[in-house]
């Protein structure tokens, strides 16, 4: 696909399915872009990933600046969304525009931040100020303390509807993209028949313009916390092993080096 989001635009009218991965750091990033991702998404889900915490509110700004020029530098095609971690965006859309500038410079096409239509005045801030804004809805990791841990949203009628309202007012202040994250598969459709700009879904059913996944749990390499809606396509974990271990006897073996 392309760095360009009017053709994710594009995409969507035309009903083409795209389709993103988190990825971290230099290997995983170009292994994604050779492979022909269409996005990746450098998330703070790299606190879980990559540090080992239980959650994503411990990420700082200066780390996922530090990714993103990593991950931008490796990746030539694929479009690359940085997320603005807990901490970095809430205060004001000044302090959002700050946080945000530096992503773009470390090599971000697009910022996602979290949050419904309380993140209107920042989304019409930034967009207003040549930072294009994927808003996130639904299970926001950042909001768990509030939600009592990784749990569904928008489960009831009443809940639904906040959401449709939050996607259409963030759409109005001018977001470019919608993630939606665990919510009723039904509820995504709708939504994303709702609006104009491409959503991408994940653990939101196969009704969103676009879908995502965290790389640990599509390569298998998350063993401990993989979410019930990811799918592994191949066991990472068992042959990166299966190859350390067969090293370590080569090389109390004299097997290696030769
Ligand atoms: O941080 C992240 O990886 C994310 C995805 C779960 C969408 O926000």
């Amino acid at each position: 696909m392309s760095k360009n989001i009017a053709n994710w635009e594009k995409a969507k009218r035309e009903g083409r399915k795209l389709a993103f991965i988190t990825a971290y750091d230099y290997p995983f990033a170009r292994m994604a872009d050779e492979a022909g991702l269409d996005g990746i998404l450098i998330g703070d889900s790299l606190g879980m990933m990559v540090a080992g915490h239980a959650d994503t509110l411990r990420v700082s700004l200066r780390q996922m600046v530090y990714h993103t020029g990593i991950v931008a530098r490796a990746a030539k095609k694929a479009l690359i969304m940085a997320d603005l971690p807990f901490g970095s965006f809430e205060a004001s859309p000044a302090q959002a525009f700050e946080a945000s500038a530096e992503l773009i410079k470390a090599g971000a096409d697009i910022v996602k931040l979290e949050g419904g239509a309380v993140m209107a005045e920042t989304t019409a801030f930034l967009s207003a100020r040549a930072i294009p804004v994927c808003a996130h809805i639904g299970l926001t990791p950042q909001h768990i303390r509030q939600f009592g841990g990784f749990r569904r949203q928008g489960k009831t009628p009443e809940a639904a509807k906040i959401l449709l309202e939050d996607a259409k007012t963030l759409t109005a202040a001018g977001a470019r993209m919608l993630l939606m994250e665990a919510i009723p598969a039904e509820v995504a459709a709708e939504i994303t028949r709702a609006i104009d700009i491409p959503t991408i879904g994940i653990g939101a059913g196969p009704g969103t313009d676009a879908q995502i996944l965290v790389l640990h749990d599509v390569l298998g390499l998350n063993t401990d916390r993989a979410p019930s809606f990811a799918r592994a396509y191949v066991n990472g974990a068992a042959l990166m092993r299966e190859a350390l271990g067969q090293y370590a006897e080569d090389v109390r073996s004299n097997k290696f080096p030769e």
